[in-house]
């Protein structure tokens, strides 16, 4: 069985539904702090399938080693965490105790039961501002902007040290660019909670008319049209990277133990190129004003993607204009799901 812990958060349920259509056994552990219990109903209606669902929070060790001691686990894909950057600033003494003993207590319950392999749900939020680009994994790491960015560091660290002593443990850290979409059927999306953080859960709440306005955070920038450049992900093609590196690791492949890969497309797009990209694909016309800068933004970030498409196999597939018309129609989907 393979354990997803943060199993109905976003990436999380996205990449259930692809082990669970592959074939996976899958159970997830989830303390629905970020999430809802209504995504399992999404899950079971794309896949026909109902996972063993627990709530609990990993940072309870004791539940944990229970869940172990009472279940075969073979491999885990580890999603749960604090994820929200502004939030880190304000509370960091959560982020830290949340991100870290979550992930210490299951190291050490893998280490107990025998578990061989972890894949790392880690971000590209490591390299900072990069000095080159398009960032490659061997990038230099750079100090953390956020306590957030600095958990994801602390965390690949302490994996990589625990596999020296237990070379038993393999793992694979994944470092996200920017996932954005929802799975194709709408059934299942990104859910903030709150005003979102992130630019396109702005977007489709602003065109969809729970929003008045979007703020661009910047036209000013050494950019072609001014605005921020990042790497806009499909989540769909990104669970499927996770089936890749839990496959990579079955077969014993990665004899080093412990690797990392960007998951990308290896192409940036500007904030203006996706307000465009959203009008274009969904005829919607989007309020928007430029606004000052948001600190901490990084200005231009995009992913090196060949060793991800070398060595796991694995290369995204669906364009910016279908991902924001996935994230569009969740939208819609969600919206009238919850008025009824
Ligand atoms: C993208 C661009 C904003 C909102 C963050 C985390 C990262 C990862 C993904 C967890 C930027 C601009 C945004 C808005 C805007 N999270 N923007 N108006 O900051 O690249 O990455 O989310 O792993 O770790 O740092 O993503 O979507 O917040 O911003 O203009 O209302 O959109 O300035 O240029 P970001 P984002």
């Amino acid at each position: 069985m393979i354990l997803v812990t943060g199993g109905t958060g976003y990436i999380g349920s996205h990449t259930v539904v692809e082990l669970l259509n592959e074939g996976f056994d899958v159970a997830i552990i989830d303390n629905l702090s970020n999430s809802n219990i209504r995504v399992l109903e999404g899950i079971t209606a794309i896949t026909g399938k109902k996972p063993l669902f627990e709530q609990f929070d990993l940072c309870d060790a004791s539940l944990l080693n229970n869940f172990f001691k009472n279940n075969r686990v073979d491999a885990v894909i580890h999603f749960a965490a604090y994820k929200a950057v502004g939030e880190s600033v304000a509370s960091p003494l959560t982020y830290y105790h949340n991100n870290l003993v979550s992930l210490m207590n299951l190291l050490y319950a893998m280490s107990s039961y025998n578990v061989p392999a972890l894949v790392f749900s880690s971000s590209c939020t490591v390299y900072g501002e990069p000095d080159s680009l398009p960032v490659t994994e061997l990038a230099p790491i750079k100090t953390a902007t956020s306590p957030y960015g600095n958990t994801k560091q602390i965390c690949e660290e302490i994996i990589h040290d625990s596999i020296k002593a237990h070379p038993k443990l393999k793992s694979i850290a994944l470092r996200y660019f920017n996932p954005i979409g929802a799975h194709e059927s709408a059934l299942i999306g990104e859910l903030p909670i709150g005003v979102p953080n992130n630019l396109v859960p702005f977007i489709t709440q602003t065109a969809f008319g729970l929003r008045d306005c979007l703020k661009v955070f910047g036209n000013d920038y050494d950019t072609p049209d001014g605005t921020c450049i990042r790497d806009y992900i499909n989540v769909t093609d990104l669970a499927k990277a996770h089936i890749a590196a839990l496959k990579r690791m079955q077969k014993s492949e990665n004899e080093s133990g412990f690797e990392v890969f960007n998951l990308g497309t290896g192409m940036g797009s500007s904030v203006l190129e996706v307000i465009n990209s959203f009008e274009k694909t969904t005829s919607v016309r989007l309020n928007y004003i430029f606004a000052d800068r948001r600190s901490g933004d990084v200005v231009k970030v995009y992913a090196s993607t060949d060793k991800a498409n070398k060595i796991l196999g694995w290369k995204a597939e669906k364009s910016l204009d279908e991902t924001l018309l996935s994230a569009w129609k969740w939208e819609n989907f969600y919206r009238k799901s919850i008025a009824n």
